[in-house]
């Protein structure tokens, strides 16, 4: 059963991109337009867009802005394609983890590269396509949120890391997907959400978006899931996933990690919700997955104040990999996928 989510995180506005900004949540709600596939590449690696469907259709709308941008350069139909699919891997670049941008940013060169037509159609079938993706996402989320409100029990306390609701993707959210579902069904479900240290998407998003949709939610800090989950508080965990290997390995916020080791530990069942467009089937295993390292302000500043040493070294991975035998299920849009992985996802891929 869905439930109307109040937040629209990014919408195709005819000439430009509208986004919420969520850099500046939860001191200020408001939109801003991106008008040129520049800016979008500052705004995805800037997190002004962030989480990982988000991402996707932030990458196709980038790839229409420059075309628009091309579009007025007279240049020829070969010159046009060719600066279009530079630009198109650039955009791809701007964030490395999540593969749903190179998802979305491939369907949009595969326009590209296979049409035969005029600058003006390209343009439209690009258009046409970006904004097919954003109504699509909303569609998938709703599915994966119905799959996963099955497992969820009665009364449950969901435990989720970083922010995987509808501010990380274009209005309902996966891992908040299943929230926003189970809720639907049951409002004495509730949410704990660890504050997802450095960059507080926990704290700053997921208790922000769940609040204005009326759903009650508990903010924790990162360390202290295990002190919950021996008590007996945490029924289930559920989050995204910014890449998924073929075997199940599933990249997320740094420090999903250490939450999926203490469910197992205590015997809460831990999922990852994600679309298939999140599952990367050309890598076998989570070792490839390529993780991005992020500013190291970003640990040493908390809102921009130094917090350690000036001496003190840093290192700032911002993804981590929770191998496939912590997940108790991977929640899609085509239902849940259940050990091995491997040939579940195969299954759901029809190959
Ligand atoms: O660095 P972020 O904020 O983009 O990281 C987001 C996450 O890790 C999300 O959990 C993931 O992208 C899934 S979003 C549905």
């Amino acid at each position: 059963m869905a439930f109307e989510s109040k937040i629209r995180t990014i919408k195709w506005n005819g000439d430009s991109s509208r986004m919420i900004d969520q850099t500046i949540i939860p001191y200020e709600f408001k939109y801003v337009d991106i008008k040129t596939g520049d800016d979008m590449f500052v705004a995805i690696k800037d997190m002004i867009v962030r989480g990982a469907p988000a991402i996707g259709i932030a990458g196709a709308h980038g790839v229409v802005l420059y075309a628009l941008e091309f579009e007025k350069q007279n240049l020829s139909l070969e010159e046009f394609k060719k600066k279009l699919i530079e630009k198109s891997d650039y955009l791809i670049s701007s964030r490395p983890t999540a593969v749903n941008l190179k998802w979305a940013v491939e369907q949009q060169k595969d326009i590209i590269k296979n049409s035969k037509s005029d600058i003006q159609t390209i343009i439209n079938d690009l258009t046409t396509n970006a904004v097919k993706l954003e109504n699509e996402d909303i569609e998938i989320n709703k599915k994966i949120g119905d799959y996963g409100a099955e497992v969820v029990p009665k009364g449950a306390t969901i435990l989720t890391h970083c922010n995987a609701g509808a501010l990380a993707t274009v209005g309902y959210g996966t891992a908040l997907g299943v929230v926003r579902s189970a809720y639907a069904k049951d409002n004495t479900v509730q949410v704990f959400a660890d504050e997802t240290r450095p960059r507080q998407q926990g704290a700053r998003l997921t208790t922000f978006e769940l609040a204005m949709d009326g759903i009650p939610v508990t903010l924790i800090t990162d360390g202290m899931c295990s002190y919950f989950m021996k008590k007996g508080m945490i029924d289930l965990v559920c989050t995204g996933a910014d890449r998924i290997a073929l075997n199940g390995d599933s990249a997320n916020k740094i420090g999903t990690y250490t939450v999926a080791i203490s469910a197992k530990y205590h015997n809460v069942p831990f999922y990852i919700a994600a679309p298939l467009s999140t599952i990367d089937i050309n890598i076998k295993s989570g070792d490839e997955i390529p993780i991005e390292e992020r500013s190291h302000e970003e640990v040493t500043h908390i809102n921009g104040k130094i917090v350690c040493s000036d001496k003190a070294k840093v290192i700032n991975p911002g993804f981590d990999v929770t191998p496939n035998e912590l997940i108790a299920g991977i929640i899609t849009e085509k239902g849940i996928l259940r050990p091995p992985y491997e040939k579940s996802i195969k299954e759901a891929f029809n190959i």
